[in-house]
């Protein structure tokens, strides 16, 4: 099943960088698909079309379609804070609110009106459970978030979008401040989710890319050279630009 079915999206920003070029992908559910390339070629770009973060960016021209359950999430009339609500995002650098771990979890739910303690614990429980990070924490729930070590930060930032439930969770080189140990339990994370979410990951190598990816998608300056199935994408490239990049002769 395709959870979102990208139609031929292009976007130019203000300065006239073509950052995505006519790309056009299905994006399956239940899965992770995984953006990934050189410097430059529109994967994060592309992320942010996924929940509209781009509108806070200056673009000159887009056009296309992204069909998310059918719905073309570009249509102004979109409702974008529901939309950002079912596709959550988790950043590169893990941003912590200046809060306790718990208040962290409890912030979104709380701003959308939620007030019963025995819905918003069992939100904490759930997605610190589903993030990987409840046993690290459970007995410290009161402590400043700040105080976590960095892979715990991210893996909270992680709990904090899946609190409110989403359908998709998008994640942007969520590992690239972090040690090898803290990197396996996100991506160990990772592969417990996806048997509920749709996952989009960009990595921060191609190992991890080979490592994580059901489905891989190759972007080189703009353009989408590449996607397939990560087993047979990373072992036989069938695009020379693919193979020189993930046999490390470029990038
Ligand atoms: N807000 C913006 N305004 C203008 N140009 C932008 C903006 N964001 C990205 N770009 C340009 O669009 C192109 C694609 O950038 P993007 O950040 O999507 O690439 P990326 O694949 O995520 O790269 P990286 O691996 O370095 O994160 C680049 O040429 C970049 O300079
Ligand atoms: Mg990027």
């Amino acid at each position: 099943m395709n959870k979102i079915i990208i139609e031929s999206l292009s976007l130019q920003y203000a300065d006239g960088t073509e950052s995505l070029r006519n790309i056009s992908m299905d994006i399956a559910e239940k899965a992770i698909t995984v953006l990934f390339g050189p410097a430059g070629g529109g994967k994060s770009s592309l992320l942010r079309c996924l929940n509209r973060l781009n509108d806070l960016a200056e673009i000159k021209t887009s056009s296309g379609r992204i069909l998310l359950d059918g719905e073309n999430i570009l249509d102004p009339k979109t409702d974008v804070i529901a939309l950002r609500r079912k596709v959550g995002m988790v950043f590169a650098r893990p941003v912590v609110l200046p809060l306790s771990i718990r208040g962290n979890l409890t912030y979104g739910l709380e701003v959308m009106g939620e007030k019963r303690r025995s819905k918003l614990d069992e939100a904490i429980e759930r997605s610190l459970k589903q993030a990987a990070l409840w046993d690290e924490v459970k007995d410290r729930l009161d402590d400043p978030a700040i105080a976590l070590s960095g892979g715990q930060q991210q893996r909270l930032c992680v709990a904090r979008s899946l609190a409110l439930e989403p359908e998709v969770i998008l994640l942007d080189e969520p590992t690239s401040g972090l040690d090898p140990i803290s990197t396996a339990k996100v991506e160990a994370s990772l592969q417990e989710l996806k048997k509920n979410y749709t996952i989009i990951l960009v990595p921060h190598s191609v190992q991890q890319a080979a490592r994580t990816a059901d489905f891989a998608a190759f972007f080189l300056q703009g353009e989408l050279v590449e996607y397939g199935e990560g087993s047979s994408l990373f072992t036989t490239p069938s695009d020379k630009r693919t193979e020189d990049y993930v046999t490390g002769r470029f990038g």
